[in-house]
């Protein structure tokens, strides 16, 4: 698997790749979250590809203090061959080429299985209650 950074043709193939990964919700809209993204951190999308076609994605940004993952993704039909951990580890490179000494990520409670792929990686819980507000 290739890992790039996004470019605009990539756009609709990410989408779908979201929607069959199940983490497009009825509160966030993937075709803004991309634009967003790409606005904001252009570089922080990151896309996985084999022969042209999207199979992964990740989305990661530091703000100064700590490094976050969003749209970790791998097509249903290329799991469990190591591309979940590749693009996790070109996400961590990207933060710590950026100076950043620490990743966090949130998993929604619907999806609480995949908190055993992200212990394989390395990563642990932390003791933390998640919050947010919505600003539009
Ligand atoms: C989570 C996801 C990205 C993993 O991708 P993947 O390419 O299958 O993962 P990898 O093949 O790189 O697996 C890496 C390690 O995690 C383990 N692993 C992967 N999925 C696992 C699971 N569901 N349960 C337990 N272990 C798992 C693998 O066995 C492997 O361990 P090893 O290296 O010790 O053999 C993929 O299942 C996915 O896209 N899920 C749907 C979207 C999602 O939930 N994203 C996260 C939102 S927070």
């Amino acid at each position: 698997m290739e890992i790039r950074a996004y470019r605009q043709e990539d756009r609709d193939q990410i989408i779908d790749l979201w929607t069959c990964c199940n983490l497009v919700v009825p509160w966030n809209d993937p075709l803004k979250d991309i634009e967003r993204k790409v606005r904001t951190d252009p570089d922080g999308l990151l896309v996985g590809l084999l022969k042209d076609q999207v199979v992964g994605t990740v989305m990661v940004g530091y703000e100064g203090h700590r490094g976050w993952v969003n749209y970790l993704a791998v097509s249903p039909s290329c799991r469990g061959r190591g591309f979940g951990r590749a693009l996790m580890t070109s996400a961590e490179r990207f933060l710590m080429d950026a100076g950043c000494p620490k990743v966090n990520l949130q998993v929604r409670s619907a999806n609480n299985d995949v908190v055993r792929f992200y212990e394989a990686i390395g990563y642990s819980l932390d003791e933390v209650v998640g919050m947010g507000k919505r600003l539009c």
